[in-house]
């Protein structure tokens, strides 16, 4: 049955999260680079859900509060516990009468689909609360869901206020449920504290339901995607995980990885099919491959656009705001930063360049460098279509090389050069003839008569 009700979504994101050993609030910490609450965010949002507040504690206004922007949040100035969370949105959601969907902003990969099941469950079977569970290997740190025997929930008790025969239980709530919102804040103004961690527990409502006689349900999911996320542990092993993922996302694409195991990806990584990767490559957001590109080993991307039929590395590392326009390539030891390189031109040898505009055809030289800073002002320069610079040419922003021209090599350019120019921007060479012949002469004859070369 297609699910009626209008939803709400509530992500709890105050918690202290002292288990990451962090100055950073937890759900602010990344995988495959995007923070975690980006991912609750993103998967409550594709319900289409009437609002999505999140609650954080004072202090976190400027970083998750900027990261759910422009979606609003609640404060909890205190953190009593996820019960006391909950009761924060009482203000917002007192006359919503929907599905309440309340979210763990530390536990990142649920899916959309899953919730959405979730909430028509919650309909379809007529309970006051769904909970949204699962049977992990090992069920530590947990909230078990303990059951009658007819398998209807009768309370979920935490790890630390378990008989050892509880437990054993091994299914345990996964931190979603969906309540609802007419009963939800009068269970939560039931709640007490009296609990191993004197806190607010939201758990406890399920109890609270039960001896009212309102039903409670369950569904189970898969792991993965409830895995939550309490220290700097958990964090690698589901970045393993998530990245494990992209590597097949991206070969089901169509994509080559010759060794997969050594690319990392970031969640918003696009690559067209048939661009091939090769081993030990970082993507970091906002990077988008087109086809026919190659992508040659030890490279570091970020924020760049590869046109079409593009070579990039080995040994290439691409700065945000990088387009390339396609036939491009980017050679070894080259950095490019906040720079369009037109088509066809070519960059292939130990250069930095930044802050430029490089038409068609252009080729750089090894070694050419732009002077973008002072170390107050960034400059730009512009090199236009068929442009040559030769070998070690540093070109001193603002600057400009006109169409077809040339800098001869080790030149220092400050000036303009007009199209179809040439530039010598370095010292004359001087010869003296048999120069070398005498010097070497006169310092052996030194050290024969046993004096010290001066
Ligand atoms: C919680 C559940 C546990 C469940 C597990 C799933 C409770 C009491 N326990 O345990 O049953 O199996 O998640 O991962 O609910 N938070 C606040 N304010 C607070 C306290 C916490 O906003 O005062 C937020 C945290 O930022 C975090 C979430 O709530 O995002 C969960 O808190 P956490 O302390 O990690 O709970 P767990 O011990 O993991
Ligand atoms: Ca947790």
């Amino acid at each position: 049955m297609e699910q009626v009700k209008d939803i709400a979504v509530l992500i709890l994101a105050a918690g202290k999260g002292s288990r990451m050993k962090s100055n950073k609030p937890k759900v602010m910490h990344e995988l495959a680079g995007a923070p975690l609450v980006h991912y609750v965010m993103a998967s409550a949002l594709a319900l289409d859900p009437v609002s999505v507040h999140t609650i954080i504690a004072p202090g976190m206004e400027e970083t998750v509060g900027q990261a759910v922007a422009p979606n609003p949040v609640c404060l909890q100035t205190e953190q009593k516990g996820t019960g006391h969370a909950v009761a924060q949105a009482e203000d917002v959601l007192k006359d919503f009468d929907g599905t309440v969907l309340v979210l763990l902003g530390d536990v990142p990969l649920i899916r959309t689909d899953t919730l959405s099941a979730l909430a028509r469950s919650l309909e379809d079977n007529k309970n006051v609360i769904e909970l949204l569970t699962f049977q992990p290997e090992d069920p530590t740190g947990y909230g078990r869901v303990l059951t009658n025997a007819s398998q209807e929930v009768e309370a979920i008790v935490e790890q630390k206020d378990c008989t050892p025969e509880q437990a054993l239980e091994r299914r345990v709530w996964s931190g979603c449920m969906a309540v609802d919102g007419q009963q939800l804040f009068k269970l939560l103004s039931e709640v007490s504290d009296d609990n191993a961690q004197q806190e607010y527990y939201l758990t406890s409502i399920v109890e609270i339901a039960r001896e009212k006689g309102l039903s409670v349900g369950f569904l189970d999911t898969d792991t993965l995607q409830v895995q939550g996320i309490n220290s700097k542990i958990d964090l690698a092993n589901l970045e393993q995980q998530v990245q494990q993922m992209l590597r097949h996302q991206h070969l089901d694409a169509g994509v080559v990885l010759q060794d997969p195991e050594t690319v990392y990806f970031s969640i918003d990584t696009k690559i067209a099919p048939d661009v091939v990767v090769e081993p030990h490559i970082f993507f970091g957001r906002d990077v988008v491959v087109e086809t026919g590109s190659h992508i040659k080993a030890f490279s570091h991307i970020e924020g760049a656009h590869i046109g079409q039929d593009s070579i990039v590395g080995p040994f290439a590392r691409l700065r945000p705001e990088t387009v390339l326009q396609g036939k491009n390539d980017i050679g070894n030891f080259v950095e490019i930063k906040k720079t369009t390189v037109g088509q066809g031109s070519k960059v292939k040898h130990l250069s930095y360049i930044g802050d430029a505009i490089i038409g068609e055809k252009a080729n750089l030289g090894a070694g050419t460098i732009t002077c973008n800073y002072n170390g107050y002002n960034k400059f730009k320069t512009t090199i236009g279509d068929h442009a040559f610079t030769g070998v070690n040419s540093v070109l001193v922003a603002p600057c400009e090389i006109g169409a077809s021209a040339i800098t001869a090599a080790g030149s220092v350019i400050t000036e303009t050069v007009p199209e179809g120019a040439l530039a010598v921007a370095r010292s004359k060479q001087i010869i003296k003839e048999g120069w070398a012949h005498s010097f070497h002469q006169e310092k052996q004859q030194l050290k024969k008569q046993g004096k010290k070369a001066s």
